[in-house]
This record gives C-alpha cells, sequence and structure tokens, in this order.
C-alpha cells in the first residue's frame, strides 16, 4: 500500500472513532425524548378549540405568521414558547395540543400539550371561561400515560414519562381574570397575599401528583410583568398608560413564592429536577428597550386598537401589517417573535442543563 492510501486508511478510522464517539455523546446527553405541557394561554396550542367556550382563537388573523399561515388556536400570530423550545431540543418545530383529534398517540409521544387558554391554579379561575381546569389536565395527562404504555410499551413509556421535560405556565389569570375581576376570591382572601399562599398550596399539590405520576424534569415560568399588558395599561388612564405598577409587583411578589415552591420541592422530592424558569426580567426588559430587541412598538399590540381586542374581537382587517415590530399580538398576549426571544433566554439560561 503506498504512503498515501496507509494515511488516508488511518484518517478513515480515525473518523470512525470519532463519529462513534459523536454518537455516543449524543445519545448519552441528549435525554429528552419528548415536551409535555401544562398551563394557560401563554401554552396552549389549541385544546380550546375543542371544546364549548369563548377563548378561542382559531381563526384570522390569528396564526397567520404559522407554517402555513393558518389559525391553529395558539393566542399568536404564529408560534408560541414551546414550539421553540421543542425545536431548541431537537425535537420537533411544533407540539400538538392532545384534544386535536387529527394527531394520534404517536405524535404525542415526542410532545403533547395539555394547557387551555384562560385557565390557572384555582378552579374558579376555569370556570370564568368554562376552560380546562388543572385537575383535568392532570386527568388528561393519566389518560396520555395509558395510551403511551399501551403503544409503546411499558419500559419505552415510562423512560419517556420520566426522561420528557414539563413546561408549566400558569398563574396570570387567576389574578386578572379571577380576583381582581370578580368577587368571590376577594371575599375569601381579602388580601392578595392570601390568594397567593392559596395558589401556592394548589401549585405544591399539582407539582407533587405530576411527580408521583413520574414527572422529573420541570420546568416553571411564573408570572409576567401583568402590569405591562397593552390591556392593563389602557385602562390606566391616570398613569398616562404606563405599566400598572401594581400588578407588576404583584408578579414579582408571586414569583418570589414559587421560587421558594421550587427550592422546597428539590429538597422534598428525590429525583426531582424542577427549575425557576423565570421569565419575568427579559420580559421587561423588551418592554422598556424594545428597539434594543428589534422592536417598534411595546404599549399596544399588533391586533386592532391595540388596546382592549383579543380572541374573537380580533379583526383581519384592523390588524398591523408586520406582526414583529409589535411586542405583543393581542392585548393579553406576546407575538411570536416575543415568545422567540423569551424561548430562547430561557433554554440558554434555564434549560441548557437537560440539553
Ligand atoms: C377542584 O375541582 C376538582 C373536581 O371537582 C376537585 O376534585 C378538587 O378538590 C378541587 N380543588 C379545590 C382546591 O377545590
Amino acid at each position: 500500500m503506498s504512503p498515501i492510501g496507509r494515511m488516508g486508511k488511518g484518517y478513515a478510522l480515525w473518523l470512525l472513532f470519532i463519529i462513534e464517539i459523536i454518537i455516543l455523546v449524543h445519545f448519552t446527553t441528549c435525554k429528552v425524548p419528548a415536551i409535555i405541557v401544562f398551563g394557560d394561554s401563554s401554552v396552549d396550542s389549541g385544546n380550546n378549540n375543542f371544546i364549548p367556550t369563548m377563548a378561542r382563537s382559531n381563526f384570522e388573523p390569528y396564526g397567520r405568521d404559522f407554517f402555513n399561515g393558518n389559525p391553529t388556536g395558539r393566542f399568536s400570530n404564529g408560534r408560541i414558547p414551546p414550539d421553540f423550545i421543542s425545536e431548541a431540543f431537537g425535537i420537533k418545530e411544533a407540539v400538538p395540543p392532545y384534544l386535536d383529534p387529527a394527531y394520534s398517540i404517536s405524535d404525542f409521544a415526542t410532545g403533547v400539550c395539555f394547557a387551555s387558554a384562560g385557565t390557572g391554579y384555582d378552579n374558579a379561575t376555569a370556570h370564568v371561561a368554562d376552560v380546562i381546569p388543572l385537575w383535568k389536565e392532570v386527568e388528561y395527562y393519566k389518560e396520555y400515560q395509558q395510551k403511551l404504555r399501551a403503544h409503546l410499551g411499558e419500559e419505552k413509556a415510562n423512560e419517556i414519562i420520566s426522561e420528557a421535560l414539563y413546561l408549566v405556565s400558569i398563574g396570570t389569570n387567576d389574578f386578572l381574570e379571577n380576583y381582581y375581576a370578580l368577587t368571590e376570591r376577594r371575599c375569601e382572601f381579602p388580601s392578595v397575599e392570601q390568594y397567593e399562599d392559596f395558589l401556592i398550596g394548589l401549585a405544591e399539590n399539582f407539582f407533587k401528583e405530576i411527580y408521583w405520576l413520574g414527572a422529573r424534569k420541570i420546568s416553571l415560568t411564573g408570572l409576567p410583568p401583568m402590569g405591562c399588558l397593552p390591556l392593563e395599561r389602557a385602562e390606566n388612564i391616570l398613569e398616562f398608560h404606563n405599566c400598572v405598577e401594581r400588578y407588576n409587583n404583584l408578579a414579582l411578589e408571586f414569583n418570589g413564592k414559587l421560587g421558594w415552591l421550587v427550592s422546597k420541592l428539590n429538597k422534598d422530592l428525590p429525583g426531582f429536577q424542577m427549575v425557576d424558569a423565570n421569565a419575568y426580567d427579559i420580559f421587561l426588559q423588551i418592554v422598556t428597550d424594545p428597539s434594543r430587541f428589534g422592536f417598534e412598538e411595546a404599549t399596544t399590540a399588533c391586533c386592532g386598537t391595540g388596546r382592549f381586542e383579543m380572541g374573537f374581537l380580533c379583526n383581519p382587517k384592523f390588524t398591523c401589517q408586520d406582526a414583529n415590530k409589535y411586542v405583543f399580538w393581542d392585548a393579553f398576549h406576546p407575538s411570536q417573535k416575543t415568545s422567540q426571544i423569551v424561548s430562547n433566554y430561557l433554554v440558554e439560561k434555564y434549560l441548557s442543563k437537560f440539553l
């Protein structure tokens, strides 16, 4: 054999060796086989399309920047954070809603969404718009586990259940659609701190339940700076449509309590790996300095007047041209571009340990 040929052979062996290492590393570190989602409209990919509620967004102009330009039931012009996070984990570009009959258990084996727009930790919150209460999301999750075991066998299904990354994002509606909008909970819990503690108790029960059902890797996203949502700003006339400080402070306080809960659960539950994936700071940065992130408008939303419209009030005729210029898509929800920036931040800062 010529020296060149021998060199080639040595090179080929090296290459094989390196490829083998890459494959090994890939299989030993790439451990998240599925993304499983619980929560409200911040993460709902369309479950409300399949239940009788007004809290829907499966019509134009929603979804106009989604892959095929079709409305999906996501409260966005395109994708939402679980979609971007799933993609970042090399799984798939969109997480399907559990109630959509167009998908089967083989689709759900790599990702499934149980979230429902309008829901909260509190049963009474889901009742406001007749959406799926959190306990029912857990019932659907149990049914999913059964289907997964029937589909893949006990061992493989258990592996997916314990290695999956669970994304949980919920809580805004408990305060804005329930506590401050209705009287029942305010009579029961005269101070908002009492209501916060009630919600923290419900949150603790929820996380313990999914832990006992096999979930281990959890990402919990607390409240955004709720006082900066266009709907809340619109009502803040006396302060020239500034962010409502009271709501932002409340979000900070509640997020602090969630942070304590995360530490406590990680200590109490063996093998539990819960991360406090707080999006408050990045969200506030985007709202206070939109141009730094390439946005032109952070006070009003793309849809309609940008001050109060969401859901069926969003009219395709009165919607901005380019949603990428807007931090908010409707009066209550971020645009696809904001979701992408927030997701990238969360993956880099909190979730990369699971990558
Ligand atoms: C919420 O409703 C479910 C179903 O009715 C019930 O089992 C659960 O105890 C309720 N939770 C609270 C905190 O009331």
